[in-house]
């Protein structure tokens, strides 16, 4: 009895920082960081369809042009990993406001599809006009892209991200790595997003669907063929890439599938090609020597499962990349311009 009487003012004082804290980091996850504010169906009451209009979209679209899903997948990575994903990509050059495109951008070189972008907006406006942002279209659409393609279903993907109102062009290269990039330095970048080695092998299975350039590709190619590619894919690939002289260009310019037996199927067969020599970037390749990673590709190339699920969670982590969330940003009508007042 006295002892619980004395101790009655520790236990209140204890209550009351407990709920300050509380309090504390409810409000810091509002104001966003480290995908603070995002929730799972985030446009429940404001806009109940959201998700499923993307869906139809990226599906009707995918049925049009199958390469569509594998573009929004490449899209979220380069607008989650220059600072934010705040759909900062996808504003376009205005020569008006001065803003240079992160599209025009020697990094973003291959970039296609983003005129689509525009037919799962409006579909979205048509139902509730300002409320859904193009940083959560874009993560959507990855997410639904990466389903098409049969690849993890029904991946988590929180809501609630804003817009930004400005592009990051000067600033597109020192986040998006390059395809010569050491491990090192790729590990690095992706450490900074909290992803670790595991989840970059994952991530980078995404290279298990669509095409690089031979700008990409020729200095693996001439003046001869890198030791580490398997010799009768070194011969595919200079059949695909003839000159080293590879301009950047994207119209009717040479290229090779990342995958040449699935290339349409988001699977562990990108961790099966690095193990035979088969890795098109020079990245790739070394993601299946660095003994930091190593380990992880043949796991993921000996189980899809395991694949696919850390795939999936990796992709909700780089999704979360320090978001705009509550006052934030806007939510752009026309993912392709800032909102005129
Ligand atoms: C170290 C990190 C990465 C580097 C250096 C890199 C580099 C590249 C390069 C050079 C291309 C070919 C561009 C072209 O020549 O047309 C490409 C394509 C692609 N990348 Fe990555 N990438 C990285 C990570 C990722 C991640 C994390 C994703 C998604 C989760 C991704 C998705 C894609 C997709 C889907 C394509 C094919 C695009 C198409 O066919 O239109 N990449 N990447
Ligand atoms: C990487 O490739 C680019 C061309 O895409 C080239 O300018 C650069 O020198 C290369 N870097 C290294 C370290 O080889």
């Amino acid at each position: 009895m006295g002892l619980s009487s004395s101790l009655a003012p520790v236990a209140s004082a204890l209550l009351l920082f407990c709920c300050f804290t509380a309090w504390n980091a409810a409000a810091a996850a509002a104001s966003g960081g480290g995908g603070g504010g995002l929730r799972l169906n985030y446009y429940s009451e404001s806009c109940p369809r959201a998700e499923q209009i993307v869906k139809e979209q990226v599906r009707s679209l995918y049925e049009e042009h199958g390469n569509t899903a594998v573009s929004w997948l490449r899209a979220l990575f380069h607008d989650c990993t220059v600072k934010s994903c705040d759909a900062s990509l996808l504003l376009e050059t205005d020569a008006a406001t001065g803003l240079v495109s992160e599209q025009a951008s020697p990094r973003s070189f291959g970039m296609r599809n983003f005129k689509y972008v525009g037919a799962i907006k409006s579909a979205l406006e048509r139902e509730c006009p300002g409320t859904v942002s193009c940083a959560d279209l874009l993560a959507l659409a990855a997410r639904d892209g990466a389903a098409m393609l049969g690849g993890p279903t029904a991946i988590p993907m929180r809501t609630g991200r804003r817009d930004a109102t400005e592009s990051q062009y000067g600033e597109v290269e020192r986040y998006v790595p390059n395809h010569n990039d050491t491990v090192s330095a790729v590990l690095s970048r992706f450490a900074a997003m909290g992803l670790d080695a595991e989840a970059v092998v994952a991530l980078l299975g995404a290279h298990s669907v669509g095409r690089v350039h031979c700008s990409n590709l020729v200095a693996r190619l001439y003046p001869a063929v890198d030791g580490g590619i398997e010799p009768a894919y070194g011969a595919y690939l200079r059949g695909r890439c003839p000159t080293a002289d590879a301009r950047e260009d994207t119209r009717d310019v040479a290229y090779a599938r990342n995958d040449r037996a699935t290339p349409m199927v988001l699977d562990n067969m990108y961790h099966k090609n690095l193990l035979k020599g088969r890795g098109l970037l020079l990245v790739d390749q070394r993601l299946a020597s660095d003994p930091r990673t190593a380990p992880f590709v043949r796991r993921m190339a000996a189980d899809n499962g395991y694949f696919r699920e850390t795939f999936a969670a990796a992709l909700v982590r780089m999704s979360e990349n320090g978001p705009l969330t509550g006052g934030q940003g806007e939510v752009r009508r026309d993912c392709r311009f800032v909102n005129t007042k």
